[in-house]
Formats: structure tokens, C-alpha cells, sequence
């Protein structure tokens, strides 16, 4: 394990939409270098920076042409290597954006491997041996390409998924792992690595990390093998180097060599995080339609037993060897401002940095960026409209680019109120103080970093609260609109270290105000 990811609080960037600083209406890594320290600010020590290499933007870069070759709309190869120096020189750590599962139909490798006799990369990609062959429930695209066969796509159309091999081929074109075109392919992904990983970056959140080997067990067991081959090359060659999944299974996915993996709602999940801030359902115009059973809505019909349930399997089966992260919200969820007050979402933030693992804080999300109804862009649709420009300042699109308004990447948002840095940087009881404050006391206790000291005290589905120790610290966070009492160690000792809102704990009980959250320190 990397020391640096035990203390770790991650800041994502989408970078086109954090700041502008060349007027051309989309983010840039200069952007991202002149707000090092206001994320700094925050307490957030690493980034995340979603895809920023070569690409037709199909799927807002998630679809790579050259894996080697920064987006010249983001700045060149050195002006991200300036990012990682001016990073590192701030103790923060820099995971790029590893697309591993597919590339864009633009790719070389895709051109070549398309043609009649594709000279090199003929089993780059996973081609069926006929052109009118494919199987039921795999993704195939049939009749664009030269080669007269059918090739899996693992995504949008545009992304064709590269070949590591079928865990137990059943017909002649699905080629084993060991064969030597999926074997190139998994040298070629290693070697995309080193060459970042040399140039500076501290490790990859890695796109769909379980997704490589096709025709894999329930277990995932191939896609698991080649991820432990590569966990081993970077324990030999970069031990200071972080992997984390976008696998959103935690018990495979560490088992598998990543180092921390996200705690997601995809399959074989069960909603576990969803139930948490967004237990509803979206209308295909992105309005939220019937009930909000979300346990940190106030008026909800709470259930913490979901989330509880879920994570405590998926944690106890990893706690030595790895990290859960969980998130504010990322870029393919719907911000929780979409559904949440402010009132709501302090309390929320105040679970998410006072739980184990390593936690991940979404850009705008620290402000409560509103989720904005927007047309779609680089294939994001509904994803979209939590792809808005970040909100700065008062004044010409909101401080993020000096373009004109109608040039801008996508709209910023246009409500009167729309939340500010500037604004809440000067209210000592804005969403954006209280996150600072609370990632404080996350660096303040090491009990309450990813160390693996959690135990739940009280969840008891449709009761309130929600009670859970950190070692020596004790936590209980009520969202209801009503107050609640659970019993808690006898131990604890005076008035809450931090809290939001009204709550006491003694006498082996503690009180909880509607909406409050507090930290108390167990006497020895
Ligand atoms: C997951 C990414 O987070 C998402 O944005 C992307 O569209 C898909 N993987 C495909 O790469």
C-alpha cells in the first residue's frame, strides 16, 4: 500500500469545466495548476483528473485515440508534468484517468485492426471470424470495417473493446489470455502506465476495472488474474504508485491488487450507495419522479439498513488489504444538490469524512453545485448536467473562462443564487466552510482516516440514528426531521469534539436533534 493513500482525501477535476484560462470556453491544465492551492485549501491532499488525453470526445474523452498524447484543448504533455511538479511540490498526488477496456474507433491500433489484412494489431481487438457472426448478449458492431468480421464494443459504439482474452473460449475466434495478441495487449496497457507513471503522475483510477476479460466467471477470476500481474509490476517497479477501481465491488476488486476500489451502484450491487442520497427514480427528462426514500432526506422513509448491510460485507472481507472510497458524487451521478438541501447535504459530507477508506470529493460538490438540466454533450445525456462549469465568483460566466457566454463548453448556471467559492468563502456556515471543517477533522484524528476501525452501534431500519464508532471517536448523524435516541457506550466523555446542529451524548445515551451530527471522544 502506498504510505501517501492512508491520509489521502481526493478532489475530482472534470477538466473541462474547472477553469479556463486561455478564453477559449473550456478548462485547462493551467486552470487546474492556478487552483492548486484552493484545493489545497480544502484539505483535499490528491486529484483525480477524468481523461485529458487525445480524443474525439465521443464520451467527454473516456474514448482514447492516443493514450500518450495530452488533448491539445487541455495543454501539452509538459504542461501536465508541470501538474504533477506543482502538485508534488504542494504534497499532493495526481491519479490520472486509465482507460483500459476500450479505445476510440479513432485509435491507430483500431484503424489498422480494421482493415481487410491488418498488418499489426490483428488481435488488438476482439473480432469474431465472420462478418455476419456474433453472440447473443455481447455488444457487437457488424458491416463498418474492411476486415469481414464483427468486433465488441464495450461501451458506446465508438468504443471497441480491447482483447485480454476470454477466460474459457468456447469458439476459435475467442482467443485464450495467454495467446499472444491478448498477451500484447496487456504489455501495451502496462506500458501506458510506465510512461505516465514516469512522467509523474502518482497512479490511475482505473475506467470499468472489471470489464477486460471477456466471458469471465462470476468471480471475475481472468479480469482479477491480469489485474495481480500488474499490481505486481507496480509493487517491483513503483511502490509509491496507487491503483483505484472503478469496480464497484469491493471484495473482488481489492482482492484483485487495486488499492482502493469505488463503492458504486452497479451490478451485482444492490443500491447500497444510491439508498444513501439518491433513492429515487429519474423521468428520461432528468426530473425525479415519484418518492425520494433517500436516508439523508429529511422527510424520507429512512432505511440505513441498505447501505449498512452492503458495505460491512464488502468491509470485513477487504479491511487489511484495502480501501473503500466513497464519493460526493463523480461525473456520471446526479449531483446531490439535485435532490438535496444544503441542510441535507452537511450532513451527508459529515458521514462520508468520518467513514474509513478513502473518500473523494467532487468538484462544485464542496460549494452544493446544483445538478442543471442541460442538452447533452460529449455523449454524457443525463450525465451532463453534473458537468457544468465550476462557479467561482460573481460576474461573466461565473468566473470560469473569459469567453463569451455562447462559447462556453456547457452553460453555467444561470439561477440567482447559483452557489459560489467567492460567496462562501466569506459565510463561516456555508456548505463550503463546514467541508473544510470537516476534512479538518478527518486530518485532525487519525482515527477517523481510512484506517480500519469502523463498527456499527446502532441501524436499525426506519430508526434514527445512524450510530458508528471510529476507534476511540464515536459518531451518530440523524437527517430526520425528528429527534431520536440510541444507546452508546457509557463512555463517552463531555460535549461533541465537532458537530452540526444539537446532540448530547451520556449517561449511555445519545440525543440527536432533528438534522444533527456529532463526534464524540470515548473516555479510556
Ligand atoms: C465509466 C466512466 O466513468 C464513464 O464516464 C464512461 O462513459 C464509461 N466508463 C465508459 O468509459
Amino acid at each position: 500500500m502506498p504510505e501517501w493513500l492512508n491520509n489521502a482525501i481526493f478532489y475530482e477535476i472534470y477538466p473541462q469545466s474547472f477553469l479556463d484560462t486561455n478564453g477559449d470556453g473550456i478548462g485547462d491544465f493551467e486552470g487546474i495548476i492556478q487552483k492548486l492551492d484552493y484545493i489545497n485549501g480544502l484539505g483535499c491532499n490528491a486529484l483525480w483528473l477524468n481523461p485529458c488525453f487525445d480524443s474525439p470526445f465521443k464520451d467527454a474523452g473516456y474514448d482514447v485515440r492516443d493514450y500518450k498524447k495530452t488533448a491539445p484543448r487541455y495543454g501539452t504533455n509538459d504542461d501536465l508534468k508541470r501538474l504533477f511538479s506543482e502538485a508534488h511540490k504542494r504534497k499532493m498526488r495526481v491519479l490520472l484517468d486509465l482507460v483500459p477496456g476500450h479505445t476510440s474507433e479513432e485509435h491507430q491500433w483500431f484503424i489498422e485492426s480494421s482493415k481487410a489484412c491488418p498488418k499489426e494489431y490483428r488481435d488488438r481487438y476482439i473480432w469474431t471470424d465472420h462478418c455476419f457472426k456474433t453472440t447473443q448478449g455481447i455488444g457487437f458492431i457488424a458491416g463498418e470495417a474492411e476486415r469481414a468480421a464483427a468486433y465488441i464494443i464495450n461501451f458506446f459504439k465508438c468504443q471497441p473493446a480491447l482483447n485480454y482474452g476470454w477466460f474459457k473460449p468456447a469458439e476459435n475466434w475467442q482467443l485464450p489470455m495467454d495467446h499472444p495478441g491478448p498477451a500484447a495487449t496487456r504489455e501495451a496497457l502496462k506500458d501506458i502506465m510506465r510512461f505516465w507513471l514516469d512522467a509523474g503522475c502518482d497512479g490511475f483510477r482505473v475506467d470499468m476495472a472489471m470489464s477486460l476479460v471477456k466471458g469471465d466467471d462470476g468471480e471475475r477470476s481472468g479480469t482479477s488474474m491480469l489485474w495481480r500481474d500488474i499490481r505486481a509490476m507496480l509493487d517491483r517497479d513503483y511502490p509509491d504508485a496507487a491503483i483505484v477501481s472503478e469496480w464497484s465491488y469491493p471484495k473482488q476488486a481489492i482482492a484483485a491488487g487495486f488499492h482502493a476500489d469505488f463503492f458504486l451502484d452497479f451490478a451485482p450491487n444492490s443500491g447500497g450507495f444510491k439508498s444513501l442520497f439518491r433513492d429515487y427514480e429519474l423521468t428520461s427528462d432528468n426530473v425525479i419522479s415519484g418518492e425520494d426514500k433517500s436516508f439523508f432526506k429529511k422527510g424520507a422513509k429512512h432505511n440505513i439498513k441498505k447501505f449498512v448491510d452492503e458495505y460491512i460485507y464488502h468491509y470485513e472481507a477487504t479491511k487489511h488489504y484495502g480501501y473503500i472510497s466513497l464519493v460526493t458524487g463523480n461525473h456520471d451521478i446526479v449531483r446531490m444538490r439535485g435532490s438535496l438541501s444544503t441542510e441535507e447535504i452537511a450532513l451527508a459530507y459529515a458521514f462520508i469524512f468520518t467513514m474509513p477508506g478513502v473518500p473523494f470529493l467532487y468538484y462544485g460538490d464542496e460549494i452544493g453545485m446544483r445538478y442543471i438540466n442541460v442538452p447533452t454533450k460529449e455523449g454524457g445525456y443525463y450525465r451532463t448536467g453534473s458537468r457544468t462549469p465550476m462557479q467561482w465568483k460573481a460576474g461573466a460566466n461565473l468566473g470560469f473562462s473569459a469567453a463569451a457566454a455562447d462559447k462556453l463548453y456547457l452553460p453555467v448556471d444561470r439561477a440567482a443564487d447559483a452557489p459560489t467559492v467567492e460567496a462562501q468563502e466569506k459565510d463561516p456556515a456555508s456548505l463550503l466552510n463546514t467541508v473544510k471543517a470537516l476534512i479538518a477533522l478527518r486530518r485532525a484524528e487519525k482515527d477517523l482516516g481510512a484506517l480500519p476501525n469502523f463498527s456499527v452501534i446502532y441501524a436499525e431500519s426506519g430508526r434514527m440514528p445512524f450510530v458508528y464508532r471510529r476507534g476511540s471517536l464515536l459518531v451518530a448523524v440523524n437527517p430526520s426531521g425528528e429527534c431520536a435516541k440510541a444507546a452508546v457506550p457509557q463512555t463517552i466523555a463531555g460535549s461533541p469534539l465537532y458537530a452540526i446542529g444539537n446532540c448530547s451524548a451520556a449517561n449511555g445515551e445519545c440525543s440527536m436533534d432533528a438534522q444533527s451530527f456529532g463526534v464524540w471522544r470515548l473516555a479510556q
